[in-house]
C-alpha cells in the first residue's frame, strides 16, 4: 500500500483578501504535497477558511454584509486563487461547513464529559484583535504586542479548558518526540514558553458578546472560542471521528504554519488532541515572515502584495520558485521585486534556460533530432563523473525536501545544474564534432546531457510543474507515463535512443530589470490616497510641466499586466502611452475620450513598451478616476 502524506495550511481568517503570505504557505504546502506524490505517496492536501469570531463579525459590518454573504464572499477568493497559483489541494475546508461544526461539538462534549472544561469567572485584559486574553507578561509596553492596541478590561463568565493539567506531558512529548517541531528554533521556543506555568485556555465566548460561532453542545449561552473551532479543522476535514481518510491520513498528519501561530499550533492543538484522545500529529512545520522590503506587511502600511499580480506579470513557475528558492524555510525573508526579477535572469533564464535550449540545439544540429546512442566503447572515458554528481543532487534534494529545507533541495538542483554546465564547457561538443573519429564521443556527451535535463525536469516538478512538464516534453518523455517518481530518476539510461525530439523552445525569457512595470500592492493608494501637500514650488518650475489634452485613439490590453493599458492618444501629433489603469477602465471605455497628459515626460519603458507621457488620475481606495473636462476642446490644448 502507498505510503499515506497528509499536509495542511492554516486556514485562512476571511477577514482580509488573500496575500503574499497566504500564498508562499499554501504553495509551500503544495510543493511538500507534490514532492510526495514523486515518491509514490498516497497525498491528501488540505487548506481552507476559518469564518468564525469577532474579527469577521466586525470585518462584514465593515462592509455592510451579513457574516454569511461576506464569508461566502471571501472565502471563495481563497478559493479561487488556489488554482491559478497552481496549488492542488485534495479538499477545501471551511469552519461554516456542517460537518466540521458537528466535530467541534462533539469534540467539546467528550473533553467536557471527561471532566477538563470547567466553568469559571474570569477578569483579564482582552485584545480584540486577537480574540483572546493577554497576561501581563505577554504585554509589550502594555500593549498587544501584534496590534500594537491596549487591551481592554473584560469581566465574564467562562468556560476553561484545562490545560495546565497536560503542561508535563506536553514538554516530554516536544523533547522525545524528533522533529514534532521544527526547525529547532520554533521547538525551543515551544519549550521556552512551557518553562512558565501554562494557563488554563478559555475556550467559549458569551453570546451576548458574539453570536457568530458554534454553540457550545453544554450551554446555549456560549459560542466556542475561535481558535478551538478552527484547530479542529484538521481532523473534521478527514471525517473524523471514523472513515477511512481519517484512518489513512491522521497517522501522517504534517501542519505547515508560521511563526505568528506556533503556540496555538504546538501547544493548545497537541493538548487538544490528548485531551480528546485522539494521536498527535506528526509534524508541526513553521517558516518564517514574508516581509516586504524589510517592513511587515500590513494594510495599514499599505505594501500587501497581490500573489496574482506577480503571476500575471513574471509567470506561475518563476514565481514559485522564487517564493521556494529565495525564503529559507523558518526564517524571515524581505520580498522585493528587483530580486525577484534577478532570480529569474540568473537562476531561471541563464542556468537553467540556457542549458536546456543548448542542449537541444545540439542534438537537432548533430543528431537531427534524434535521441543519440550511447557507444559502450567510449560511454565511460566520456562521462567525467557526471553520474555520481546526477545521484549526489537527487539524494541531497530527497533529504532536503523530506525535511522541509526546500531552498537547500533547489540549491543541490542547481548545484547539478552549474555541473552540466561545465560538463558541456569541459567535453566541447561542437569540437567532437569536428572530427568523425569523435563521433561516437559526441553520442554519449549529448545522451548524457539530455540524461541530465531528464532529471532536472524530474527534480523540478514539485516547484514548477508547467516548466517540468514542458522540459520533458521537449525530452520526448512520454505525458502519460510517470516521469516524476524518484525511482525512475534514479534510473540513469532512461532516455530512449532513437526518440525524435520536438525543436527547442525558451523556458523562461529574461526579464528587464527596468523600472517597477506595475504596482503589485494593494491598498497602497489607501494609505497614500491624501498625502501630505508637496513642498512649494515656483510658477516658472510648475511652467515646465507641460500638461495637454489628448484625445484616446486607441487602446488595448498588454497580455501578462493585469493593471496595465496601451493608449495610442492624440495632442496634435500620435503617441504612445502606458497606463496603470485596467482595474477600473476597459479599452472601449476609453475611446474617444478626452484625458490629460503630461506631455514633457521623459519616456519610460513598461512592460516593454516606451511611455511618451503620463495621464493624470486621482487614485484612492478605489484605483484610478481619470482626470476629465467639461466640454471637448482640440486635441493638444495646453492647460495652464
Ligand atoms: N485563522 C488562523 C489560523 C487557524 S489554523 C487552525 C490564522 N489565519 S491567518 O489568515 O491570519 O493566517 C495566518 C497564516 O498565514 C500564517 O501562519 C502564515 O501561514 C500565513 N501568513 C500570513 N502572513 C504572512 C507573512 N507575511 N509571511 C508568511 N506567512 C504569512 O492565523
Amino acid at each position: 500500500m502507498a505510503r499515506p502524506f497528509y499536509v495542511t495550511t492554516p486556514i485562512y481568517y476571511v477577514n482580509a483578501r488573500p496575500h503574499l503570505g497566504h500564498a508562499y504557505t499554501t504553495i509551500v504546502a503544495d510543493v511538500a504535497a507534490r514532492f510526495h506524490t514523486m515518491r509514490a505517496c498516497d497525498v491528501y492536501f488540505l487548506t481552507g477558511t476559518d469564518e468564525h469570531g469577532d474579527k469577521v463579525v466586525r470585518a462584514a459590518k465593515k462592509e455592510n454584509m451579513t457574516p454569511r454573504n461576506y464569508v461566502d464572499t471571501i472565502s471563495r477568493l481563497f478559493r479561487e486563487l488556489w488554482p491559478e497559483l497552481g496549488i492542488k489541494n485534495s479538499a477545501f475546508i471551511r469552519t461554516t461547513d456542517s460537518a466540521h461544526m458537528s466535530v467541534v461539538e462533539q469534540v467539546l462534549q467528550k473533553i467536557y464529559d471527561a471532566g477538563d472544561i470547567y466553568f469559571a469567572e474570569y477578569e483579564g485584559l482582552y485584545c480584540f484583535g486577537c480574540e483572546r486574553f493577554y497576561t501581563e507578561r505577554e504585554l509589550e509596553n502594555g500593549k498587544c504586542p501584534d496590534h500594537e492596541t491596549e487591551p481592554e478590561v473584560i469581566k465574564e463568565s467562562n468556560y476553561f479548558f484545562k490545560m495546565s493539567r497536560y503542561q508535563d506531558w506536553l514538554v516530554d512529548h516536544i523533547r522525545n518526540t524528533p522533529d514534532f517541531i521544527r526547525p529547532q528554533r520554533y521547538k525551543n521556543e515551544a519549550l521556552a514558553f512551557l518553562k512558565e506555568p501554562l494557563e488554563d485556555l478559555c475556550i467559549s465566548r458569551p453570546k451576548s458578546r458574539l453570536k457568530w460561532g458554534i454553540t457550545l453542545p453544554f450551554d446555549n449561552n456560549y459560542v466556542t472560542y475561535v481558535w478551538f473551532d478552527a484547530l479542529l479543522n484538521y481532523v473534521s476535514a478527514l471525517g473524523y471521528p471514523t472513515g477511512d481518510l481519517f484512518e489513512t491520513f491522521w497517522p501522517a498528519s504534517q501542519h505547515v504554519v508560521a511563526k505568528d501561530i506556533l503556540k496555538p499550533h504546538g501547544i493548545y492543538w497537541p493538548i487538544m488532541l490528548k485531551a480528546a484522545g485522539i494521536p498527535i500529529y506528526k509534524h508541526l512545520n513553521v517558516h518564517g515572515y514574508c516581509n516586504i522590503e524589510d517592513s511587515k506587511m500590513s494594510k495599514s502600511l499599505g505594501n500587501v502584495v497581490e500573489p496574482i499580480e506577480l503571476k500575471n506579470i513574471y509567470g506561475l513557475d518563476a514565481f514559485r520558485f522564487f517564493l521556494i528558492r529565495d525564503m529559507v524555510f523558518g526564517l524571515d525573508s524581505s520580498f522585493s521585486e528587483a530580486s525577484l526579477v534577478q532570480r529569474i535572469n540568473s537562476d531561471l533564464a541563464n542556468d537553467l534556460g540556457n542549458l536546456f535550449s543548448r542542449v537541444l540545439s545540439m542534438v537537432h544540429k548533430y543528431f537531427d533530432g534524434v535521441v543519440p546512442e550511447v557507444e559502450p566503447t567510449v560511454e565511460a572515458e566520456c562521462e567525467l563523473g557526471l553520474v555520481a554528481n546526477a545521484q549526489t543532487a537527487i539524494a541531497d534534494y530527497e533529504g532536503f525536501m523530506e525535511s522541509f529545507q526546500f531552498h537547500n533541495a533547489l540549491q543541490a538542483v542547481w548545484k547539478f545544474i552549474s555541473e552540466m554546465n561545465k560538463y558541456v564547457d569541459v567535453t566541447a561538443p561542437w569540437e567532437l564534432a569536428k572530427k568523425k573519429s569523435s563521433r561516437k564521443s559526441l553520442s554519449v556527451v549529448i545522451y548524457n546531457l539530455l540524461e541530465g535535463l531528464r532529471i532536472i525536469s524530474g527534480l523540478i516538478y514539485p516547484v514548477m510543474p508547467d516548466t517540468a512538464a514542458k522540459m520533458q516534453k521537449h525530452l520526448g518523455l512520454d505525458p502519460k507515463m510517470s516521469f516524476y517518481h524518484l525511482d525512475q530518476l534514479k534510473t540513469w539510461k532512461s532516455m530512449k535512443p532513437g526518440t525524435r525530439l520536438p525543436k527547442s523552445t525558451v523556458l523562461f525569457p529574461r526579464v528587464d530589470p527596468v523600472e517597477k512595470a506595475v504596482d503589485t500592492t494593494v491598498g497602497r493608494q489607501a494609505a497614500d490616497s491624501r498625502p501630505e501637500i508637496k513642498p512649494e514650488i515656483t510658477l516658472e518650475e510648475f511652467g515646465k510641466i507641460d500638461l495637454r489634452v489628448a484625445t484616446v485613439i486607441h487602446a488595448e490590453r498588454i497580455p501578462r499586466a493585469k493593471k496595465i493599458l496601451k493608449l495610442e492618444v492624440d495632442l496634435g501629433q500620435k503617441r504612445t502611452i502606458v497606463a496603470g489603469i485596467a482595474q477600473n477602465y476597459t479599452p472601449e471605455d476609453l475611446v474617444g475620450k478626452q484625458i490629460i497628459i503630461v506631455a514633457n515626460l521623459k519616456p519610460a519603458k513598461l512592460m516593454g513598451i516606451v511611455s511618451n507621457g503620463m495621464l493624470i488620475a486621482a487614485v484612492d481606495d478605489s484605483g484610478p478616476t481619470l482626470a476629465a473636462l467639461d466640454k471637448p476642446v482640440d486635441p493638444g490644448t495646453p492647460l495652464r
